[in-house]
């Protein structure tokens, strides 16, 4: 005879992942799009600095970029472009779960690349804006100068925890060490959202409008706030506070979507 004890108990609906999906679909939308900047990098700077064609970076408007006789600020750009594909593709990798739980030896070592070339790039990048003078507004350097001391403390504490094998809070530090390591390319992304919502509203001509003061310390902290919140709401979030990250996360990653494709067609295709 049956009774209540044996009964089958029907598994309690699991709500749907909706946080999750939103991730993974604006991590996707971050992905094509800082493939989209390893491209123009490859294309671009690589033939050109590995050849020792550095003239030829001025071919694109850059603030300083090649100077004929300053061999050591000519050397501190060279090892910038080339670094820069090296973050940008590593970090995309670092971040992809399987990748960490099938190959961790790959996680490892590209994960010690990925500091290396985050503290080569925030030190020397420091040094090209303060030392070799390549700024132009105050505030776009200060702008700058915060978002390398961000990428300075948060692979300090990657890496400590990675060390003390402390993997949640590790995860925690990587994810907020991706958000601003990956600030000068939202920098580029948020101008081309912003121009194709407004036409340019607040951009002043020498990049000193109201939104060219606010993108300058927006770049590295606007990503950090929408990387906490999801990591807040993952850790403890209500349904509802999952359900409102989930929001902010789609639209991240459709306005992502818009504004790679913008820099695309006008900030790197032209020029490879
Ligand atoms: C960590 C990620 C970074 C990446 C991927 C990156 C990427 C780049 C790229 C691709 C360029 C060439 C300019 C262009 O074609 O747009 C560049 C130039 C430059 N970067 Fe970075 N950068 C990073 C971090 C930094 C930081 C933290 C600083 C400052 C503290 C910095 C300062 C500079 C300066 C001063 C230039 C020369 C700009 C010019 O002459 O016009 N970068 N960077």
């Amino acid at each position: 005879m049956a009774t209540i004890e044996a009964a089958p108990i029907a598994p309690r609906a699991r709500p749907a992942d909706w946080l999750g999906r939103a991730a993974t679909f604006c991590y996707l939308a971050i992905a094509a799009g800082q493939l989209l900047f390893v491209l123009f990098i490859l294309l671009y700077y690589y033939p050109s600095t590995l050849t020792g064609n550095f003239a030829r970076w001025n071919d694109k408007p850059l603030i300083i970029g090649f100077v004929e006789g300053d061999t050591s600020g000519n050397l501190f750009f060279a090892v910038h472009v080339l670094m820069a594909a090296v973050i940008t593709f590593g970090g995309l990798v670092q971040l992809v779960p399987a990748i960490r739980s099938r190959w961790p030896a790959l996680h490892r070592w590209n994960g010690r690349l990925y500091l290396v070339s985050a503290l080569t790039l925030a030190l020397g990048g420091l040094w090209m804006t303060w030392g070799r003078g390549t700024w132009l507004t105050i505030t776009g350097g200060a702008g700058i100068t915060l978002d390398a001391l961000l990428i300075l403390g948060f692979a300090a504490m990657a890496w400590r925890s990675a060390r003390a094998r402390r993997f949640v809070e590790h995860r925690r530090w990587a994810i907020r060490l991706f958000a601003v390591a990956s600030a000068v390319w939202f920098m580029r992304v948020g101008y081309m959202v912003w121009g194709l919502a407004t036409g340019g509203a607040g951009i002043g001509k020498a990049m000193d409008g109201p939104f060219d003061i606010f993108l300058a310390f927006a770049n590295s902290l606007l990503p950090l706030a929408v990387a906490e919140l999801y990591l807040r709401a993952g850790a403890h979030g209500t349904p509802r506070a999952r359900g409102g990250v989930a929001a902010l996360l789609t639209v991240s990653g459709v306005a992502i979507l818009a504004g790679s494709a913008g820099a695309w067609m006008v900030m790197w295709g032209p020029y490879i």
